[in-house]
């Protein structure tokens, strides 16, 4: 074995210097521009990253543009009611991580006076933030010397390294958290991160990727053993899960019936038309129990069809109309504070379910 072969990114220092120099070369020249890159203002780095995990890029802009505008510091989020922040953040789906910014925002108003924290723990400890997205916000606006992992990293090093395992697995995470840390550069950890991240996005593609555009090709054991389409190894396939819903579209005059979905529902502090899984004969019997209205069902109104992670939704929408009286309702349910009677123009300002907002949309 010559020495060339024995030494590798994870061992040789040299080798470490050669990559990072290439790696920023290329980010300089081939970075996109996107908007949360013109900024080292900490807090707004902490948004873009929350709104990028499980999202891509193109649909985050213009959620980052909106939500920058309307919340443009700590203090204005932890300020504002938790309804205009899922009303912002309606369509990008995740519905946790809004709620989770809003609490870290309040919890930085309490405890940081309005300031984003900037040691390592003390942005571990807010709610929401994973070491991820603590590494990310500190390198990226301080370049803070602290590794990242994401889905795009994953890949490039996984080919890096030639890992053939599984890197979902916690030997495949160790493994890929060691190589992270061990190949940061002395500075510029910011950059860095984020040229990772680039080259997975850009050119470390899972199904194309581009090793002849490769800077750092020359490093990649993948590549040398001819193994780039193996690796990443791929994850177990998602087992898709068909639900099949029924929503009801209650009127009473002009106005119709939504209810406030509540801690540990599927979209907490959304708000929705009567959801319930089953068939058309319990719609009377499911729309009382959920908001303790008496309806009369109609006619079909339309079939939607919703992926939310695993789940595969088939929505039945049906009109129905109230029975009763609604003074003698009043007070007499257990969620009736979660339930109102609104316009079909009111349904504007509050925040709906993906598919909640179409069945908005033809009432
Ligand atoms: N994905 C996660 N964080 C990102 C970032 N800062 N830039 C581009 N893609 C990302």
């Amino acid at each position: 074995m010559d020495d060339r072969a024995a030494s590798t990114l994870a061992t040789s220092t040299a080798q470490r210097r050669n990559f990072s120099r290439r790696l920023l070369a290329w980010f300089r020249r081939a970075a996109r521009d996107l908007p949360w890159r013109q900024t080292k203002d900490l807090y707004a780095i902490w948004v873009s990253e929350i709104m990028l995990q499980q999202t891509q890029v193109a649909t985050v802009v213009p959620y980052y543009h909106r939500f920058l505008a309307q919340f443009p510091d700590v203090h204005s989020l932890a300020q504002a009611d938790e309804q205009q922040v899922l009303r912002l953040w309606e369509g990008l789906g995740y519905y946790r991580r809004a709620r989770q910014l809003h609490a870290a925002a309040q919890c930085m108003a309490r405890e940081h006076g309005g300031r984003f924290p900037t040691t390592y723990a003390a942005v571990r400890s807010l709610p929401g933030i994973g070491r991820y997205t603590a590494g990310a916000i500190l390198s990226i606006g301080l370049d803070a010397r602290l590794p990242i992992l994401e889905a795009n990293t994953v890949r490039v090093l996984s080919r890096l390294a030639g890992y053939r395992g599984d890197p979902a697995s916690s030997a495949g995470q160790k493994h890929l958290w060691s190589l992270a840390e061990t190949l940061l550069p002395a500075r510029d950890c910011g950059a860095f991160n984020q040229a990772l991240m680039e080259l997975g996005s850009e050119v470390c593609s899972l199904r194309a990727p581009a090793c002849d555009a490769c800077p750092v090709a020359m490093h990649c054991r993948a590549r040398a053993e001819q193994l780039v389409e193996k690796i990443p190894k791929p994850p177990t396939r998602t087992k898709y899960e068909l639900v099949r819903e029924i929503a009801v579209v209650v009127r009473r005059g002009r106005k119709v019936l939504v209810r406030q979905c509540q801690p540990g529902e599927r979209w907490a502090g959304l708000w929705d038309f009567p959801r319930f899984a089953g068939s058309r004969d319990e719609i009377a019997p499911q729309v009382a129990a959920l908001t303790a209205v008496d309806v009369e069902p109609g006619e079909r109104l339309v079939t939607l069809k919703h992926g939310v992670t695993r789940f595969r939704i088939t929505l039945e929408c049906y009109a129905a109309t109230c029975n009763t009286n609604p003074k003698r309702q009043r007070g007499n349910s257990k969620s009736s504070a979660a339930v109102r009677w609104v316009l079909p123009s009111q349904l504007a300002a509050l925040p709906l379910s993906t598919t909640g907002r179409k069945l908005a949309q033809l009432v």
